[in-house]
């Protein structure tokens, strides 16, 4: 009798708009491995949270990658937590072994590599907006990379002093953010700002360091005002971060080599056109 197929997939409220499915079945395809990757909803409670990964652990998952809003959930849910998902205070992949449940963070290791192929040398200053969830991934990014100095800011002071405080970083005040951007070899995006509905980002990138490199997490609409104005820089967009971050997934419950190239982002590009107009 033939291997069943190995099940993964990726939990969260919303999830419908998922890409990871898209991800993985592509480098499963490329690899002809048996193995299905599906989403999974969630509502945003930790009670209904634990008990459908129970679920998925008896109908014998590999394991799970963790979006929002349950990525604080996951690290708690976990027997046993890897460094950086502790210092991130937060894990987006579960992997089931037999009797316990492990917890990771590829968000950090998926902005780094995601940096690293805009750049071998990514130099020494990170200017970091928005101290949220998502702004700790980053932070912890780019102090792997070996970036000297990380300034943070935010609208709400307080929380960019607490995560300076724990990780650091200078603080400069959010009406100030236009400020630093001279010295700044990589300006990462971390608020919500500027994703469809939402209030747009307003910074003003003329003193900006040419040969800079611009993130920005928010991946709807993809090329957000921010990229767009930022066109003559390197620039990492939303799905190049989570090609990157879900290839630690494909190698622990797939066991295949997650490759990110032009014809992955290609397909994500064809798949986002489809959505929109299905
Ligand atoms: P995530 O997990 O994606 O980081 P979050 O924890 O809710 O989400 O953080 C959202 C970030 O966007 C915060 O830095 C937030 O600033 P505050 O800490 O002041 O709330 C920022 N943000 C959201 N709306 C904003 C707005 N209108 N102006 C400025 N910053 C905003």
């Amino acid at each position: 009798m033939s291997n069943p197929p190995i099940l993964a997939g990726v939990v969260g409220w919303p999830v419908t708009y998922s890409l990871s499915p898209v991800i993985h079945s592509t480098w499963a395809h490329r690899a002809g491995i048996n193995g299905y990757y599906v989403p999974v909803a969630v509502p945003p409670s930790e009670d209904e949270f634990r008990q459908i990964i129970n679920g998925l652990r008896r109908v014998r998952f590999a394991g799970v990658n963790v979006t929002k809003p349950h990525k604080e959930n996951a690290l708690r849910l976990a027997d046993e937590a890897s460094e950086i998902a502790k210092k991130a205070g937060a894990a987006n992949m579960l992997t089931f072994q037999k009797d316990h449940i492990y917890a990771d963070n590829s968000d950090v290791v998926g902005f780094a590599n995601a940096v690293k192929e805009q750049s071998t040398n990514p130099g020494i200053h990170g200017l970091v907006l928005g101290a949220g969830g998502a702004a700790r991934g980053i932070i912890l990014a780019l102090q792997s990379l070996g970036l000297k100095k990380i300034t943070i800011t935010n609208r709400t002071r307080e929380k960019a002093e607490a995560l300076a405080d724990e990780f650091s970083l200078d603080v400069v005040d959010w009406d100030r953010r236009s400020n630093n951007l001279d010295t700044a070899d990589i300006l990462v995006n971390t608020t919500s700002l500027g994703m469809t509905g939402q209030p747009s980002l307003e910074i003003d990138l003329n003193t900006l360091k040419p040969k800079s490199i611009v993130a920005d997490i928010v991946y709807s609409p993809l090329e957000t005002p921010l990229l767009k104005a930022a066109s003559s820089q390197h620039t990492i967009d939303g799905l190049s971060m989570l090609m990157h971050q879900a290839v630690p997934g494909f190698k622990q419950w797939f066991g295949g080599t997650g490759i990110v190239d032009a014809a992955l982002k290609q397909t994500l590009l064809t798949e986002i056109k489809r959505r929109e107009t299905a």
